[in-house]
């Protein structure tokens, strides 16, 4: 018997950008209410929203100020219980993005621990006399003086997100209550963000650094992540029938697959295949992990998220074929599919022309570090256009916009709704296929790496992906149905020609 997640397309959500619905130019309940309809339409059957706490969104979100309300900005409780009773009808989950490595510097927790050294709640975050060389993911010291009480507090990420000490008891108590809380709202889950990255022991060893660039050693995996990952799993499983997914701070799959399976979260993503560079090696990597989950673990198949720079252009170098061979391949394969909204209607990249459109935190960390090291203001702007994760965040170019009053918070991109038709068709074929009993099954049959060429079969059905120029291969299998391919695929009784970048699937 398979979980239900074993056999869901999951849709990322990025809260602000998806749809509003009152008019203020910000993605909402009321907005993403509206959309249910174009979920079930597309066919998923899970949703991870984006972080949609009460944050004063230094990083959109992902700086909570409050575990158990909803930003004003996004509704209400009353809005948020609405959308989701409306998903469930549609037989939609709704897994919730939970940020428990760091709270906002604002959150209440944080105002008293910060008033003094004595307070109650000092320890529930990470205070040290002086600093070590720990650097923050987003550039720059990880240590911020806090001149009230003349000590350093730790912060992995942007200075106003300050990491909650996992160490003490105390946290891990409160948050087992704000994941209980959210269960009993009737959520189907959680994506635990940065989960690796808790702060557990009290070493602080410096990281080491090769070729002038801080290697991330002892600032996550810490002595016990992998007893507190099998908690968290554990503690979840037992309340129910819900889904944990982590992100790992990891593109390296020894990492990242670790944690995941019945001793750990039920997946971990795979950003050693969804975040690469270019399009070259995921066949290799898509082979590697083919065999590390062949014990019947599933790992996460994706390529885009709020994170990275979207799929379009990063690997389909903007091209429909391509983009349509990379979607056949993640919603074949054997894992868990996200799609990440607008890539189902070849949504390309924002790129900020200018430091008055930019938006992500990570941006202008780049942008003030690039000025910081002498370069020029164009150079500083060249920096920032490459770090900043704006790109992937342009509002969804709905046929009647995104907002029907205001200008959206973040710049918008050109629409092309004929590409959008054309992909989103596509991608609700592979998605309708998916649902039948031989995707949903684990593993593969035949799996065949040549060269640039993949093949496999999942029960009846043959998938050929073509990563490279046109060529010709064996049909072993005879009589061959197709019944899905992105370009004209000539079969006789012995050949199959597929041309450069051919995705097909056959009914064998
Ligand atoms: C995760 C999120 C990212 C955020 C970071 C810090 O990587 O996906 O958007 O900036 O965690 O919370
Ligand atoms: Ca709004």
């Amino acid at each position: 018997m398979l979980k239900w997640w074993q056999e869901t397309v999951f849709y990322e959500i990025y809260m602000p950008s998806f749809k509003d619905g009152n008019g203020d130019g910000i993605g909402d309940f009321k907005g993403l209410l509206e959309k249910v309809p174009y979920l079930a339409e597309l066919g998923v059957g899970g949703i991870w929203l984006t972080p949609f706490y009460p944050s004063p969104k230094v990083d959109n979100g992902y700086d909570v100020s409050d575990y158990y309300a909803v930003d004003p900005d996004y509704g209400t409780m009353a809005d948020l219980e609405a959308f989701v009773a409306e998903a469930h009808r549609h037989g939609i989950r709704v897994i919730a993005d939970m940020v428990v490595n760091h709270v906002s510097t604002e959150h209440a927790w944080f105002v008293e621990s910060r008033s003094s050294r004595t307070n109650p709640k000092r320890d529930w975050f990470v205070w040290q006399d002086a600093p070590n060389n720990w650097e923050s993911f987003f550039g720059g010291s990880a240590w911020e003086w806090d001149a009230g009480t003349e000590q350093y507090y730790y912060h992995s990420f942007a200075t106003e997100q300050v990491d909650l000490n996992w160490a003490n008891p105390e946290v891990e108590r409160e948050i087992w209550k704000v994941f209980d809380f959210w269960l009993d709202k009737g959520l189907d889950g959680f994506r635990l963000d940065v989960i690796n990255n808790l702060t557990l022991t009290r070493d602080f060893m410096d990281n080491p650094v090769v070729d002038g660039e801080q290697q991330h050693v002892f600032d996550k995996d810490q002595p016990g992540m992998m007893a507190k990952m099998a908690e968290i799993g554990e503690r979840i499983r037992a309340r129910g029938d819900y889904f944990t997914v982590g992100e790992i701070s990891s593109d390296n799959l020894a990492e990242i697959e670790r944690y995941a399976g019945s001793d750990g979260l039920d997946v971990t993503f795979n950003f050693n295949f969804g975040s690469v560079a270019s399009r070259d090696g995921i066949v290799a990597e898509l082979a590697r992990m083919q065999q590390v989950y062949a014990d019947g673990r599933m790992p996460t198949l994706f390529f885009g998220s709020h994170d990275m720079s979207r799929s379009w252009n990063r690997l389909a170098d903007g091209r429909e074929d391509v983009a349509q061979l990379l979607s056949m391949l993640m919603l074949t394969a054997h894992g868990v599919p996200f799609v990440y909204f607008g890539e189902e209607i070849g949504m390309a990249d924002f790129v900020p022309e200018s430091m008055r459109e930019m938006r992500d935190v990570q941006g202008v960390y780049a942008y003030e570090l690039a000025l910081q090291d002498g370069k020029s203001e164009h150079e500083a702007l060249v920096a920032a256009q490459e770090k900043t994760r704006d790109k992937a965040r342009a509002p969804m170019t709905w046929p009647e916009g995104f907002s029907d009053k205001t200008e959206a918070w973040i710049g918008e991109v050109t629409p092309d709704f004929a590409r959008g038709q054309r992909m989103f068709a596509f991608y609700q074929a592979l998605i309708a296929l998916r649902k039948t009993a031989d995707f949903c099954e684990p593993g593969y049959r035949d799996f065949k790496v040549d060269g640039e060429l993949l093949t496999y079969v999942r029960g009846e059905h043959l998938v050929c992906l073509n990563f490279g120029a046109a060529r010709e291969m064996e049909n072993k299998w005879g009589d061959l149905t197709p019944v899905l391919a992105n370009l004209d695929v000539v079969v006789d009784a012995d050949r199959i020609m597929l041309p450069a970048f051919a995705a097909v699937i056959f009914k064998i």
